[in-house]
């Protein structure tokens, strides 16, 4: 589990975010191959949960990882906006954490999520949000040989786009006219397609009353 060291990560969100959210809830979004399930991030919501004092959901995706790696992230989007609308304990508004994948799912929360509990303040680690060059190889999980095969295709074909949800932030610098027609999810997040730019998404982005964006390698891609 490539987390690191908690007191890090502790002492920045204590430090610029709980204070001025205390009793805000919030809910941890994993990154890709991860589930709430798995001990690291369990740990880290734990560990937030008693470091913050407030209360905090790590907020699963169908089964975890599998469909981290397979559902579109539109599809990951919805699941967590219906979920997020069910959960009585987020109606006055929460916060949400991201991990590496997690981050676009919940950008796409805050942008794109009609009718859901307000989100106050969003603290993004190692966000891929401009989009990634490349995908990682997958490991070696049960899935990986599925989607090291699909990593490998066309990646802005309707059927990756379909089935593998990295290729929605796949950003290849010297395919850009394709990412921008074909790719399905970080151009509309990123209101990158000039015919297509919706203010709405803008000014939902832009209500956050924080955001804090946490950089690092170590963290962009979280694997079981
Ligand atoms: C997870 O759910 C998907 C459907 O979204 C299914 O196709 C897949 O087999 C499931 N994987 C596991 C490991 O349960
Ligand atoms: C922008 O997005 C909002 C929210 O999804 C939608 O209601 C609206 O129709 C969109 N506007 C345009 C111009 O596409």
């Amino acid at each position: 589990m490539a987390i690191p060291p908690f007191s890090f990560l502790f002492i920045i969100f204590a430090t610029l975010l709980f204070p001025l959210s205390y009793s805000i809830p919030f809910i941890v979004l994993h990154g890709i191959g991860d589930q709430c399930s798995n001990r690291g991030v369990k740990t880290f919501t734990e560990e937030l949960i008693s470091y913050s004092g407030v209360k905090g959901y790590c907020v699963e995706v169908g089964n975890g990882s599998w469909d981290s790696w397979f559902l579109p992230l539109s599809e990951q989007t919805n699941i967590v906006c219906e979920k997020v609308k069910q959960m009585k304990e987020l109606e006055g508004g929460y916060n949400i954490v991201g991990l590496s994948q997690g981050n676009l799912i919940g950008r796409g929360v805050v942008e794109f999520c009609e009718g859901g509990p307000p989100i106050k303040n969003f603290i993004s680690l190692a966000g891929p949000h401009a989009g990634t060059a490349s995908v990682p190889l997958c490991g070696s999980g049960i899935f990986c040989i599925l989607a090291d095969s699909l990593i490998k295709g066309p990646v802005y074909s309707d059927y990756i786009q379909e089935h593998l949800a990295p290729s929605g932030y796949l950003k290849l610098p010297n395919a850009i006219p394709d990412y921008l027609e074909k790719c399905r999810f970080l151009p509309v997040l990123n209101n990158e397609i000039p015919a297509k730019r919706n203010c709405t998404y803008k000014e939902r982005f832009s209500s956050l009353q924080n955001l804090v964006l946490i950089m690092g390698n170590f963290l962009v891609w979280i694997l079981p």
